[in-house]
This record gives structure tokens, sequence and C-alpha cells, in this order.
């Protein structure tokens, strides 16, 4: 939930830090703060607000000279986004200076214990007691207090240390947060995120959970958790630094919307070859494994909740196999069924949030195999998992995820169409139509991108409703969560997504004079039906925002407005169906003055339960 960034080097380190933290903004905004070593000594400065107010307390940096320090931005889990609760934290003497990304869950019996030895606590945080576990283990050797730290931390943690009395040298450390080292020349970096450092390195390593890294501006050496040096392979960075960047756009949301053809293409073509899909990334243990399965289990958070309820739909239609998708952090809470005949399909943007990593594991131990569907390289869920599909959708940096989840559409189709195929359940005609549809999608978002000033247009004409609805059936309905979702998060409108029947159980009481409702009537077999549940709101006053295909003329005679998608094979409909819906939300939201890429109490990857 928090960004964390260190630099050692011969360049002076916070104007360095203040743009790594730019970078890592998405992680968490509510305060911030960077703390930097100088000639033996730290100092230390810390703002809540976003990065502009840290970076005009130390007048871009200048306030703090000295070529090795430490840099946080927070999203606020124990105290208020306050000035004291803001990372870095000291310890009592001044020696050390920490940041750290995650949770210390036992650290009310730390606190208690270390007030007992007289160390003074100034915030409410849960991080404050590693900076006095480390004074008290300090007796001149670094590496050892660290260690001895570590080992009294229940939780998970990224942690990153400055000491007064090794000047130069930082220190990092993980337990199932992200972390990783930037590999430069003279000088090194550690991040939360690859996106902190890509416009300074591109060789990174990724630090295993345990593992403890010390970083001077010519070295970086890493020890395992019994404290033996270990040998890491340096990876490259496929993407280019232009990727992290707005590129003239005024919001990372519109520029990644935008990007959706080009991310689609990303995870679609190079698995189509001469017609058939080849998903590179399983081996024949895969194969193997997916014969002996009898049922899956989809699980998720937010908006990648939200594709597995797609994919559900897409999986069950073609393949006949049960498919059940939950919430994470329902699904490991409530005793799931679940066995070794089960696969577990985990999906996530980041490869981060803890509910979806607290239910593979629940999934793993029950007997599961696990399938990751992730975007992230190296993220934790990538490495828990025994299979990995990459989106490959490139760096997401708006807190509303767009591309992220179009493209685990994307994957999860392919995934549908190959396990059917798998199980001798297409004819050879109907695989090369779905395939073929899935080779089209890029196109088919592009035109769906066209319809931009259209959406514009309506935007500003709705921008005003305070509530609304978003009803349909099946696919319909499944599109109907994540446009509800999108337009909550970024403009903070109430809606609700209701399934197009439904609503007159009950929640039609709601629907009066002029009460927007968006219907969505992609589904062709349905259609009818949709019309008929608009018809329902228009007798009970409600103003009808329809969005269908071009088939889907007839819809004109009830809706009042109506927005015509491409048309696409049914079960692959949700992609040019989401994207005019999340051009709604962000025009809405922009029109009202919200901050689009920074949402209110939001944080791009939930690392916390
Ligand atoms: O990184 P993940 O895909 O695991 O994240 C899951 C949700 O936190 C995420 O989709 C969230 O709902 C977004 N803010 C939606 O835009």
């Amino acid at each position: 939930m928090c960004g964390i960034v260190g630099y050692t080097g011969r360049q002076d380190a916070a104007p360095l830090l203040l743009e790594g933290l730019r970078k890592l903004e998405y992680r968490g905004y509510d305060s911030a703060g960077i703390a930097v070593e100088n000639d033996g000594r730290l100092r230390m400065v810390k703002a809540s607000g976003h990065i502009d107010r840290l970076e005009e307390k130390t007048h871009g940096g200048a306030d703090l000279p000295g070529c090795c320090g430490i840099g946080h931005t927070r999203w606020a889990t124990h105290g208020a986004p306050t000035d004291v609760n803001a990372h870095p934290h000291m310890s009592n003497d001044g020696k050390f200076a920490i940041v750290h990304n995650g949770i210390i869950e036992n650290y009310s019996a730390l606190r208690e214990e270390l007030r007992g030895k007289g160390f003074v606590f100034q915030s409410e945080t849960d991080t404050e007691v590693i900076v006095h576990l480390l004074d008290m283990y300090y007796q001149g050797d670094l590496k050892e207090a660290v260690m001895r730290t570590a080992a009294r931390l229940e939780g998970s943690y990224a942690l990153g240390v400055v000491c007064a009395d090794v000047p130069g040298t930082l220190c990092a450390i993980k337990m199932a947060s992200p972390l990783i080292l930037g590999v430069g020349i003279g000088e090194n970096y550690f991040a939360s995120d690859v996106t902190a450092l890509v416009s300074h390195t591109k060789n990174v390593i990724y630090l295993e959970d345990g593992e403890f890294a010390e970083l001077t501006p010519e070295s970086i050496t890493v020890y395992d958790v019994a404290g033996r040096p270990v040998s890491h392979s340096i990876s490259r960075i496929v993407w280019d630094v232009e990727a992290a960047e707005k590129g003239g756009y005024d919001h990372f949301m519109l520029k990644e919307i935008m990007e959706q053809p080009r991310a689609m293409k990303a995870a679609i073509e190079p698995r189509i070859r001469s017609g058939r899909i080849v998903l590179d990334d399983f081996d024949d243990a895969f194969k193997v494994c997916f014969d002996d399965v009898h049922r899956i289990v989809i699980t998720a958070c937010g908006s990648a909740y939200h594709a597995g309820c797609v994919g559900r739909t897409m999986i069950e239609a073609l393949c006949r196999t049960p498919v059940e998708v939950d919430v994470a952090s329902e699904l490991r809470y409530r005793d799931p069924i679940i066995d070794d005949h089960t696969l577990l399909i985990a999906v996530s943007q980041s490869g981060e949030t803890a509910d979806t990593i607290a239910a593979i594991r629940e999934g793993k131990n029950r007997g599961a195999k696990v399938l990751a569907i992730v975007n992230v390289v190296g993220s934790t869920i990538a490495k828990l998992s025994d299979y990995v599909l990459y989106t490959w959708a490139g760096p997401e940096i708006a807190v509303a995820t767009t591309k992220g989840y179009t493209t685990q559409i994307a994957v999860l189709s392919l995934l549908a169409v190959w396990m059917a195929d798998r199980r001798g359940l297409l004819t050879p005609e109907r695989y090369s139509e779905l395939t073929g549809g899935i080779l089209d999608l890029p196109e088919r978002t592009q035109r769906a991108i066209d319809l931009n000033p259209q959406v514009a247009y309506l935007a500003e004409r709705y921008r005003d409703n305070t509530s609304l609805f978003f009803i349909g059936r099946n696919l319909d309905y499944a599109v109907c969560l994540e446009a509800s979702l999108k337009l909550k998060e970024i403009s903070y409108i109430h809606s609700e997504a209701y399934a197009a029947d439904e609503l007159k159980h009950g929640t039609i009481a709601l629907i009066d004079e002029g009460r927007l409702v968006v219907a969505l009537a992609c589904c062709e077999a349905l259609f009818d039906k949709t019309m008929s549940n608009i018809k329902e709101v228009k007798a009970r006053g409600a103003k009808v925002l329809a969005v269908t295909h071009e088939g889907g003329r007839r819809v004109f005679a009830e809706a009042d407005d109506v927005l015509f998608v491409p048309v696409t094979d049914p079960l692959l409909a949700a992609i040019p169906e989401i994207v005019p819906l999340q051009l709604f939300a962000y025009y809405v939201a922009r029109a009202n003055g919200c901050d689009i890429d920074k949402p209110r109490n939001l944080a791009k990857s939930v690392t916390v339960e």
C-alpha cells in the first residue's frame, strides 16, 4: 500500500528520491518523507499530503544534501496521515532511519516490550517498533542488527534502512511485500516497483522473501535468511521509461484507456500462431494437471474479480466445467470446497494483493494447483503460483485499472478456448471463429475507443447525477459490475450494478423521475429480455443510456441515448463493451473536478487485509 525507494551513489540523493516517490505515488499518496545521510548524520523531512508538499518543504530536495537516502509515500493503516505518522521513522538517538511497506502484526507486543526498555515512541504506526528494535540490537554490526530485528517481526515488510554509522550504505530486506534492487554504475537503488527505477537503470534484482541486501555505490550483496551470501541473476526491464510517463495525456487513466488496443495485442498475438492457441508460458505439466481438473475456482479482488466473472461465463460456456468465482477475502474464510482436482485461477494486475495471496495459500494447502493471471513480472502472486500467464499490459499507474482489466479478460478468453479445445469440445469451425474473434479484439477495442467524443458529450450531460444504476444480463451484468466500480472509485458518484431482471425484486423502488439507468444490451440471446427491463425503468421515469452493438438498433425505441460498440462473438463482447464506460467514468470524474489518477482513500495495490 506504500511505496519505498532508496539511493546510494555520487549524486544528491534527495531529488532522486523525490522523483522516485512521484513514480510510486500511485501506491499511496496521503503523506511522504525522505531521510538523507550526509557525513555520518541523518536528516529527515516529512509532510502530509501529496509529494508536491514534500517537494516544497525540502525545496526540491536542496535542503537535504547527501548522496545516500531513503524515501516513502504512504497509504495510512495505523494512525492518521499526519507528518508524525509519515515515514521515515528515526531512532531516539537519530542513528537509524527506516521506511517500511507492509504491516507488522505483532507490533503491540513489541511496542510494550520496547517501552519497558525506555524507548520513546513518537507515532501511532506499527512501523516505529522496527527502528527501535534496530537501535536495541545494534552493537556496531548493521547487518546483524537488521537480521535480528527481522527475526522478531511477524507480518509483511519491505524495509529500507540507513544508518549514520555506516555512511553510503543502505540495507533492504523483504517478507511478503515487493522490493526490487536497481543495479547502476557507481550507484545503486531499491524500490517497491520498477517504475521508480527504469529512468536510471533497466538492470534489476528481484529479492526473495527473507533476503537481505546491503547496497553501497559500488556493490550489492544479498544474503539469505541465515546470513549466507546468495548470488542473484540480474533481470532486464523490457519496457521503456515512456511507458511509465503520461506521454502528453492529462491523466494516466486516459493514457491507459487509449493503450488498450496495443496492450491487447501484446497479450494475444504471440499466443495465437498459425491459427492455434499456444500457451508457451505453460509446460506439458499444465496439460497433465488440467486433464485431472473437475472444478475451477477463480479468485481475485475488485476489478480482477469482475474479470473473473467474465471468465466464468466464457469457461463454463465453452469448457462445460463448473467454475466458481469468489472474492479472495471471502474465499479464504469460508472453508471452501477445494481439493486436488480443483484448479484455482488467481487474477491480479499487481500480483501483490494481500487477500488474493492468502486465498492462493489456502487453495494450495487444500491441494489445488494454482494458475495466476498477472501483469507484474516477478510479483509475489507470480512466484507463489504453479503456472503463470502474464497479461503483458505494461505498467499501469492510474489507481483505477483499465488495460489491466481488459487484458485479464483477453487472457481468460485464450484460456477458455484452450481448455475447451483440450477437452475436445470445439469443432474446427468454432475454434477458428473464436480465435479469429480474439485476434480481432485489439481492432474492436480501438473502434470502441473511437466513441470518445460521443462519450465525453454524454458524460457532460449526465455528470450531475448523484446515484445511478447499471443493468444487464449474463455477460452484460458482469460488465456492469466493472462499469459501476469505475464510476464510483474515481467520481465518488454512487452507483449500483444490477442483474437487469433482479431490479424488480425490490430495488426498482429507487427508480424515480430522471434517475439515470445505464443499460447494457450486448448479449444477443437476451436482447429482448433486457429491452423489457429497459421499458420497466422507463415507465417509472428513468433516463436510459443504452450500450449495445451495431445490430441492436431497435433499442432506439426505448433509450434516451445509445452507444453502439463494435460487434464481436457474444462471448468476447465484454472488452469492447467496457471501453466507453471506462471513458464515461473518466469524463464524469473530470467534469466534476476529481483527482482521477489518485482518488481519495485508495491506493493501487492493496497489500493489507
Ligand atoms: O492488483 P489487483 O488486480 O490484484 O488489484 C485488485 C483490486 O484492488 C483492483 O482491481 C481495484 O479494484 C482497482 N482499484 C479497480 O480499479
